[in-house]
């Protein structure tokens, strides 16, 4: 199966992402936009993989406190339209955590270095380069997620499979 690690998000990120895609929506005439539903800020892709349990073993051993993260920031690579999030030492280690334990296990995982993003739209078509604001809505991180996606009709659907909870804040 198609593994990922990721984080999802609290009612109110959300739904700024969601106003940022409906604003990128109203702007174009065609293009893939991210379901509502699969939105998701991935710290580690594994591809496709039977080494479930290993990849589980991996957050397990994952140890880190709650953090905040806060969105800020967004853009456009390729023809990908992204949201960003502010600086987060916290959010750099756990990703390098993550990769780091996947690595022990065996995973190969891709050495760029984490350039934080969540995916709003890809390919849009639109006669103007479209004009999108991301409210700069935060949360608590309070575990991270193992993912799961398949396409299925054609329609990506990413199912949480396992998650680790981080330790409370001091
Ligand atoms: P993306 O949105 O920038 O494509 C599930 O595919 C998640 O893993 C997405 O968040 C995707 O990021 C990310 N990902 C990272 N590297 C990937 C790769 N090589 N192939 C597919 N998805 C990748």
């Amino acid at each position: 199966m198609r593994l990922f690690v990721a984080i999802k998000f609290s009612p109110e990120v959300h739904s700024a992402l969601t106003d940022a895609i409906y604003d990128l929506k109203t702007q174009s005439f065609g293009g893939n936009f991210t379901k509502s539903e699969n939105l998701h800020l991935t710290l580690a892709f594994i591809g496709e993989t039977r080494d479930v349990g290993k990849a589980k073993d991996a957050l397990d051993a994952v140890s880190a406190s709650q953090f905040e993260i806060k969105l800020g920031g967004r853009g456009k690579f390729g023809d990908l339209y992204w949201a960003g999030l502010e600086k987060s030492p916290a959010l750099s280690d756990i990703a390098a955590q993550v990769r780091r334990e996947l690595v022990n296990r065996g995973f190969e995982i891709d050495t760029k270095p984490f350039k934080p993003h969540i995916t709003l739209a890809r390919q849009l078509r639109c006669d103007a380069p479209p004009v999108f604001d991301v409210y700069p809505a935060s949360m608590m991180v309070e575990k991270i997620s193992l993912m799961r996606s398949d396409r299925i009709d054609g329609r990506l659907r990413y199912t949480e499979i396992h998650s680790k909870k981080l330790g409370g804040t001091t």
